[in-house]
């Protein structure tokens, strides 16, 4: 190992040393259910935000719950020991996304459990991964570091937002009013995964998001489909048919424009995803089915998660849809369409394109409805920076292989709003498992993922110590 600090093996050890402790914060705080998305839960969210601002307190920080439009942010910093030393943005979100559908749950969502199992066991809850256990890896990086060493060698300032989870809509405007505060020379993120459990990873590529939803309505009020059935249009009918219009029989989507923009990865870079030996089977096992024939024919199963543009229903609803059968022509038919964008693309002319691909082929007697659920680009990270590097020497601490560079299918609005207005590169280290069922019933966090974690980070703060800053 490079660069290394003279007291990072007494700080790993540390960890080690500690780790039960941290198993049992992460369970305090994923028995909040902080769904930022819900109403509902309005105050758990509030309340998590807390929990997280109290933690960092008690470590050192300067630290406060700070109101926006929507859910609050979490801000907290410690100043760098010497004034060459770099300043590290950290950031997270501590909302979850709702845990239903419940009944398929082994235990309830906010009643975390630790499940022993041939992997050296994992915590399950909502919010196991995405993103509280994902947040605490760094925290107790610095907790450690502190109650090792007394200090932290780097300059921190920490972000956890309310409202990853829901689009972001806050965050914007967080950003330019506090920009001066958040000013940094790196912003470090853990939300995204590991190659595998034993391969770190690096995430360079995340995809935007275009998010709308679309309500048709045709008759005034639902009708008895027999009286009016085959005179009146039916507006499930009718979206069923929109529905089936927005793609091709090869996978691609018809809707005009939508490729506009949208290049292939250089050769160098689909090389390398292709030397980076893709367990499909895993893959498929994740996910509970046998074959993945979804997306666009002719493409590779990392380029379409992580390089192609994509548009996937998440929801319809109209209609009748409790037990048994009633007879109906529904008033109206509702759908949510999500698109994942790539570079290239524009939101706003793909939220334009869609809406008028759904207007077009709606009868003249309908109206319809629309909706935004968030819009934002495709992020991408330099592949080169010397933060990049100080990372990889820095996971070195806690895993064997060396971290591989990947993208991801997902998406993280923040991380290109952080880039545009902070002017700051991000590192997207994560730990998260194929298999964690993000946004599933029953998610979970491995503990060695938990722990690797946790010396990863402490790693890379002893490698972000040696960048000097003046
Ligand atoms: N942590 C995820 C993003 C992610 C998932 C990265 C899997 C890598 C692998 C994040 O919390 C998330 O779920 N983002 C949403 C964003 C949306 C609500 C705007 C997503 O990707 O659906
Ligand atoms: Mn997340
Ligand atoms: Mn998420």
């Amino acid at each position: 190992m490079t660069n290394q600090h003279p007291r990072l093996g007494e700080v790993l050890a540390a960890i080690d040393a500690g780790f039960d402790a941290s198993v049992d914060r992460l369970s305090d705080i994923l028995r909040i259910p902080s769904i930022s998305t819900d109403p509902a839960h309005d105050a758990d969210v509030r309340t998590a935000a807390a929990w997280f601002a109290d933690e960092l307190r008690a470590l050192g920080f300067t630290s406060e719950v700070v109101a926006t439009a929507g859910h609050p942010v979490v801000f907290a910093e410690r100043p760098a020991p010497t004034s060459d030393a770099p300043t590290i943005l950290y950031y997270g979100h501590y909302d979850v996304q709702p845990a239903d559908p419940l009944e398929q749950w082994n235990s309830p969502p906010f009643e975390p459990v630790v499940v022993d199992d041939a992997e050296g066991g994992r915590i399950v809850a909502r919010g196991a991964v995405d993103d509280k256990g994902q947040v605490m890896t760094f925290i107790d990086a610095f907790r450690a570091w502190v109650e090792t060493t007394g200090d932290i060698p780097v300059g921190i300032r920490i972000m956890l937002e309310g409202e990853e989870e829901s689009g972001s809509e806050s965050l914007e405007a967080f950003l330019d009013e506090h920009a001066s505060r958040l000013a940094a020379d790196v912003c470090v993120v853990s939300d995204t995964g590991m190659w595998n459990a034993e391969t770190p990873a690096i995430t360079t590529m995340l995809r935007g998001m275009v998010y709308i939803e679309a309500e048709i309505r045709g008759p005034g009020h639902d009708l008895h489909s027999g009286m009016y059935g085959g005179a009146i249009a039916n507006p499930a009918n009718v979206m069923a048919r929109v529905v089936a219009s927005l793609h091709r029989d090869d996978g691609s989507v018809a809707v005009p424009g939508f490729y506009d923009g949208v290049e292939d990865p250089p050769d160098s870079v689909l090389d390398q995803w292709k030397g980076l030996g893709f367990d499909e089977a895993g893959f498929l096992a994740s996910a509970g089915i046998a074959a993945a024939s979804g997306g666009e024919s002719g493409r590779t199963m990392l380029e379409r998660t992580w390089s192609r543009p994509t548009l996937d229903v998440n929801g319809i609803h109209g209609g009748y849809t409790g037990a048994g059968a009633k007879t109906i022509i529904p008033a109206t038919c509702t759908a949510k369409i999500s698109c994942r964008l790539v570079p290239g693309q524009d939101p706003v002319a793909i939220e334009a394109a869609l809406r008028d691909f759904i207007s077009a082929r709606i009868p003249a007697e309908f109206s319809v409805e629309f909706l935004n659920h968030g819009m934002n680009p495709a992020v991408v990270v330099p592949a080169d920076s010397p933060w990049l590097s100080a990372a990889k020497t820095g996971l070195a601490a806690a895993y064997d292989a060396p971290a591989a560079v990947i993208g991801t299918g997902g998406s993280i609005p923040a991380v290109g709003d952080i880039q545009a207005k902070l002017g700051i590169d991000a590192l997207l280290v994560g730990f998260g498992l194929d298999d964690d069922r993000v946004h599933s019933p029953n998610e979970k966090f491995d503990l060695r993922c938990l722990r690797g974690g946790i010396k990863s980070h402490a790693g890379m703060i002893a490698a972000f110590a040696t960048h000097r800053t003046s």
